[in-house]
């Protein structure tokens, strides 16, 4: 290890920044966050420094040797490798902390790359020699923390010296910790609800937390329409620490990977018209795992709010006052889109879009046909497979033009994706032959025609697009 890893507390410290460009103003910015009193030494400085706040002090001149008295630390950004290579010289002699942007030779001290969930503050770096290695390996940490860290983080400094004072043993300190950031309290917070995280948390300071009853929680989560990686972080970071996974047949196993190992996984998945588990009993059995204390998260295909019965769902978790939270997915009509080169919607083909469920509850297919048969239109089918023939015959008898272009897409965004392309009069004949089946969405409207030109995810596609 090159470099000593530490966070220095800069609070009311004298430091300079020399440079005015964008770079010297990012650093000023930095410093400034950390209540540091900045000054910013050059010629000419960036307009944008306007905009910082608390403002650094400005000397619109150039550096001056008695600059570097009574600082505390210095940070040089100037395109002027000399002027660089001496400033840097002449910290060194006063012992001044000096780095020099993107010269890690002039370096006493190197900038990481920051996650800033304050007070949480996570440094990566890699000693000067690859920064933008640095910076990916960020993104990669950042993803896995939730942005509500940043209040639990406050949480635990407010309440730091009562913790102390209501648990004086180290162990069992610990422990309290531990089953706030692991639990409930932990929970609220990431679910936005700040209050009832904070307020909770002091139920478990008075009662002292091995007496705290852990509440069962349920969280509906979108699932996608089936490539693992268009799941959201909040579903990854529920899925990864659920007790119970309660899933339907859309869910694949990719997905179901993510999950944590040793969680209960119950499949509730239905086949249109082949329900396993009825929906009241789904119902139920969310209700009775969150009541045993469960961490409960019910994944559902896609969005759970677009033809997911998710409002069914969250409906008897209120009347029986259980937790819950929602956690949206990537609708199909999303998924098929974007994976198919068809944006739903043109300038030049499409002003609107439509969603319709081609499966109603009575096996019927019986649509408002004439909203949905209308020109610069895009009409999105979920479930219809069953019904394509009566489906295109009714678009036709109310007044779309025979020739309309349809798409039928199957296991969208997976490996196993088939497009099948045709028209109003051809696409039953054409989806048959190909046997298709579900789940299959139905796109009718001229944009399906923009799949020949847009097409990127699939054999001929796979290996630029994985590659990309
Ligand atoms: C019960 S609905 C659930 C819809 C889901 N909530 C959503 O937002 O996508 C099931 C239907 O969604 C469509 N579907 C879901 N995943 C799909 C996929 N990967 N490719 C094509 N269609 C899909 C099919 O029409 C399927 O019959």
């Amino acid at each position: 290890m090159d470099f000593f890893p530490a966070f220095l507390n800069l609070k009311y410290q004298n430091c300079l920044v020399i440079g005015g460009g964008e770079v010297a103003l990012r650093k000023a910015e930095l410093l400034l966050k950390t209540g540091a009193q900045v000054t910013l030494i050059a010629p000419e400085i960036n307009e944008a420094v306007g905009s910082l706040s608390p403002a650094p002090i400005c000397k619109k001149r150039i550096f001056d040797v008695k600059d570097l008295d009574g600082i505390r630390l210095v940070i040089v950004a100037t395109n002027n490798e000399q002027l660089n290579a001496d400033i840097s010289r002449l910290a060194h002699e006063k012992n001044i902390p000096v780095n020099v942007v993107d010269n890690p030779a002039l370096c006493s001290f190197i900038v990481p790359s920051i996650i800033d969930r304050s007070p949480m503050v996570i440094a990566v770096g890699s000693s000067g020699t690859a920064p933008v290695l640095a910076r990916l390996t960020r993104s990669r940490i950042e993803a896995m923390l939730p942005m509500a860290l940043s209040g639990l983080g406050k949480l635990a400094n407010k309440y730091r010296q009562k913790v102390k004072d209501t648990f004086s043993n180290i162990t069992q300190r610990r422990r309290f910790w531990e089953q706030v950031f692991e639990g409930e309290v932990a929970d609220n917070y990431y679910a936005g609800r700040d209050t009832e995280g904070e307020q909770l948390f002091e139920d478990m300071l008075k009662t002292g937390a091995e007496t705290i009853p852990t509440r069962g929680e349920v969280s509906l989560v979108g699932g996608g329409p089936g490539d693992p990686e268009l799941l959201t972080f909040k579903a990854v970071r529920l899925l990864q620490r659920a007790d119970v996974v309660v899933y339907d047949r859309l869910i694949s196993k990719g997905i179901m990977e993510l999950a944590r190992r040793d969680a209960h996984k119950i499949y509730v998945g239905k086949k249109s018209s082949n329900h396993t588990l009825p929906q009241d009993e789904i119902n139920q059995l969310l209700v009775d795992l969150a009541k045993q204390g469960k961490r409960v998260v019910r994944l559902k295909g896609g969005d759970p709010f677009i033809f997911g019965r998710g409002g069914e769902e969250i409906a008897t978790l209120m009347e029986n006052d259980v937790p819950f939270q929602v956690v949206p997915g990537i609708t199909s009509a999303s998924g098929c889109s974007s994976y198919c080169g068809i944006p739903l919607t043109h300038r030049d083909y499409a002003h609107s879009v439509v969603f319709a469920t081609g499966h109603l509850q009575d096996d019927s297919v019986d649509l408002n046909w004439d909203s949905l048969a209308q020109p610069f239109q895009t009409t999105v089918i979920y479930m219809g497979i069953g019904g394509l023939k009566i489906i295109t015959a009714k678009m036709i008898e109310h007044g779309l033009p025979a020739k309309t272009p349809v798409a039928v897409v199957h296991k969208a965004t997976l490996p196993e994706q088939k497009i099948v392309i045709g028209d109003l009069t051809s696409i039953e004949s054409l989806v048959q032959k190909e046997g298709l089946k579900p789940p299959s969405l139905i796109i009718i409207g001229e944009v399906v025609k923009l799949h020949q030109q847009l097409g990127w995810y699939g054999e001929k596609a796979r290996p630029q697009a994985v590659n990309g």
